[in-house]
Formats: structure tokens, C-alpha cells, sequence
């Protein structure tokens, strides 16, 4: 990584973290701006941090977040790999979903970071996530596991990890998306050839 994105990312992390723009940043304990590999081919977009998230600053670590790391490990995807991050960087109370206002607010932490990354293919785990980042009428029963095209990414969505927790039945098709996501991984052609 230049000196000029280590740069970058140090300066984006610093604004989210001392972000005004929605009044959650009064509420959060910590920011959770994202974690892992900030050269990614792959990355992985919530919805938003809950309490454990909230807590510990990283994405992705309560419940919810274990039962997505075991769909990792089951199809060999490292964490540490890939990107994990989320639209809302900080926490909202109750966990309730994202306002339309505070998505429009913290949408821009988001871009940049897509920026920095130059990911060749995100991953949009639940519904909130995909009918912000792939279109407003996304159907997640209907349409998971299914990629669209960005121009500069291939983008898809599966079920939300707590969505998994509270309905195991979907859970085989977890399993059958992210074997089909690790398969277009491997399939990535190498960069310049
Ligand atoms: N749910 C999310 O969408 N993101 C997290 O980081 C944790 C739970």
C-alpha cells in the first residue's frame, strides 16, 4: 500500500470516527469503521453495528457475527482476507434498522472506503444492505446469491447472518451462496493478465 492510500484511509477513519452528521455518534461507544484486508478482493457489507459491535469497535462479532464465521470457515474464506465493514458506522439504539437519513449521512464513508479497497466483488449480507447497495426493490428471498454486475465490481447479496440465527432453515442456502461466492473468487482472473 503507497504512503498516499495509508494516507487516505488514516484521514477517513479519523472523520468517521469524530462524524457529526446523524446523532448516533452521541450514543456509540465505539465506531466500527471496518476490519481486515484493505487490499480485498472480496468484502462483505451489514447493516449496521449492534451491542457487541458497538463494544468492541469491529464488525460483525456477536452472535450473529459467529454464525457468519463459521460460513466462512466452512467454505475457506479467511476473515482476515477480506473486508468487513458496514453502511452505518455507529450504532443504532435498540438495534433498530437504519433510517433512510442516517444511510444518506454515513453513505459516504462507505464509498470511500469501496474506493480505497477496489474490491472485484462485494457481498451484501441482509436485505437492508442490498436494497441500499443494489437496488431499492431488492428481494432477498428471491434474488440472494444472484450477482449484478457495477462495472468495476460484481455485487450480491445473501441472508443476514442474524436472519440465519433466528431461522436456520435458510441456513443450507447460506451455505449453497457462499460456496457459489467462493467459486467466483477463485475464479477472479489474476490482475493484469
Ligand atoms: N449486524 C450487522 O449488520 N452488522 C454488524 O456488524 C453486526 C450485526
Amino acid at each position: 500500500m503507497t504512503r498516499d492510500i495509508a494516507a487516505r484511509w488514516d484521514e477517513l477513519q479519523r472523520a468517521c470516527e469524530s462524524c457529526t452528521r446523524c446523532p448516533l455518534g452521541q450514543t456509540k461507544t465505539n465506531t466500527v469503521f471496518g476490519c481486515g484486508n484493505r487490499e480485498a478482493d472480496l468484502m462483505f457489507i451489514g447493516e449496521a453495528p449492534g451491542e457487541q459491535e458497538d463494544l468492541a469497535g469491529v464488525p460483525f462479532v456477536g452472535r450473529a457475527g459467529q454464525l457468519f464465521d463459521k460460513f466462512l470457515a466452512a467454505v475457506d474464506i479467511k476473515r482476515e482476507d477480506v473486508y468487513i465493514t458496514n453502511i452505518l458506522k455507529c450504532r443504532p439504539p435498540r438495534n433498530r434498522d437504519p433510517l433512510p437519513a442516517e444511510q444518506e449521512q454515513c453513505i459516504d464513508y462507505l464509498r470511500e472506503q469501496v474506493r480505497l479497497i477496489k474490491p472485484r466483488l462485494v457481498v451484501c449480507l441482509g436485505r437492508i444492505s442490498a436494497m441500499r447497495l443494489i437496488k431499492p426493490d431488492f428481494k432477498i428471498t428471491a434474488e440472494h446469491g444472484i450477482w449484478f454486475d457495477k462495472g468495476l465490481y460484481k455485487i450480491c447479496a445473501v441472508y443476514h447472518p442474524s436472519l440465519l440465527l433466528r431461522d436456520p432453515r435458510k441456513r443450507e442456502d447460506m451455505l449453497l451462496d457462499m460456496q457459489s461466492i467462493k467459486a467466483a473468487l477463485d475464479a477472479l482472473p489474476e490482475v493484469g493478465s
